[in-house]
């Protein structure tokens, strides 16, 4: 990991806001998910838009972290994590790979939506292990709000949108920034948990209704912090530490009371667990990075610390990973 950056758009969306357009109240968000506001995209912004800001961010981090002897043309390898593509064809990363100026470089899109930085994660790592690729551009970026059904209370409560991205080098395993361990699954049975049904091959048209993201909430809820405790366990055993070797669990934002129970049931207290999910919601795929950027520049992750990372999305997909956590420019 030699770079990281993030954009939040800058449109707020609190929960007073919610209020005029729901049957809702800033108490009840709050005890539910632990979340006060969000940011959201503008009709005229979308996820290569925020990707962009964050990419280049990510990289001044990384020429920053290099000092002068590595440019960021450099990059060799484009991985966007998206569930919310610009247009559902073509993919989305060779058009932000375009708007950065960084020339032919192999560029696609990861679908896992929450999982989507982890999945991506693990392509990364194994890219440059195998030799593929030298510096990989990861970036998690998602416009989720313009799914959001304006009927649903129940989903507008949850997410918000952003962008953040990770510039990971070759190097040595045992440097710190070095993915140390990952564990990946999904089951499929469980696809309606969250699920826009019309508008792929299945339903290409459907009808308006269908275009909106479904979600079963509390189903998510119960599968949410299974999955993502049990993957984290898999994870910290491939990498041969135990719990009490965790500095930081920077997991997926999804809402407090998750983030809560999956600590809870890990053993891990309150004060080694990040969470900005209050001013940010759920970002889906930016929200690991996210979260990993704001807890760099707050101090609150800091150099040699011992990362955990886990998530849980639609799919269902879940995964985890483990790393030390490297000194990084600005
Ligand atoms: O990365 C994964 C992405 N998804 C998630 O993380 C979502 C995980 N799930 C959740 O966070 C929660 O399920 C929600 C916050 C989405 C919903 O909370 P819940 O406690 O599971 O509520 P519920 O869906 O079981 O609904 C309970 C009641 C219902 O009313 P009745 O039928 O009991 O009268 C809902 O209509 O709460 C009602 N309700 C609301 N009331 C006020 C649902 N949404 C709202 C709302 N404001 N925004």
């Amino acid at each position: 990991m030699a770079g990281i950056g993030r954009h939040v758009p800058p449109t707020v969306l609190t929960n007073a806001d919610l209020c005029q357009r729901f049957d809702t109240s800033d108490e009840w968000i709050r005890a539910r998910t632990g979340i006060r506001s969000r940011h959201v995209v503008r009709l005229d912004e979308a996820t290569s838009d925020l990707a962009v800001h964050a990419a280049s961010a990510a990289l001044r981090s990384a020429d920053a972290t290099a000092g002068s002897s590595e440019a960021s043309a450099d990059v060799d390898l484009v991985v966007l994590a998206t569930a919310t593509p610009d247009h559902p064809c073509p993919a989305t990363a060779p058009l932000i790979a375009a708007r950065l100026g960084l020339g032919a470089v192999p560029a696609f899109d990861v679908g896992a939506v929450c999982s989507g930085f982890v999945y991506g994660l693990a392509v990364a790592d194994g890219m440059i292990r195998n030799g593929v690729a030298r510096r990989v551009l990861l970036i998690g970026a998602d416009a989720f709000t313009t799914l959001l059904n304006p009927a649903d209370r129940s989903a507008a409560v949850v997410f918000g949108d952003a962008a953040a991205a990770l510039v990971l080098r070759a190097g040595r395993a045992d440097e710190p920034g070095a993915v140390q361990s990952l564990a990946l699954g999904s089951d499929g049975r469980l696809a309606e948990l969250i699920s826009i049904p019309a508008g792929g091959s299945r339903a290409p048209r459907g009808e308006p209704e269908d275009r909106w993201i479904a979600m079963q909430g509390q189903a998510v809820y119960r599968h949410a912090v299974e999955r993502m405790g049990e993957v984290a366990l898999t994870a910290l055993e491939r990498a041969g530490w135990s719990v009490d070797d965790v500095d930081k669990f920077v997991a997926h934002q999804a809402n407090q009371r998750i983030l809560d129970t999956v600590a809870g049931k890990l053993g891990l207290p309150a004060d080694r667990v990040y969470s900005n999910v209050a001013e940010r919601g759920n970002t889906v795929a930016a929200s690991i990075p996210l979260a990993l950027d704001e807890a760099d520049e707050s101090g609150e992750l800091r150099a040699g610390d011992r990362v955990l990372l886990s998530a849980f999305g639609a799919g269902a997909t879940w995964g985890a990973a483990t790393l030390t956590w490297p000194r990084l420019g600005r």
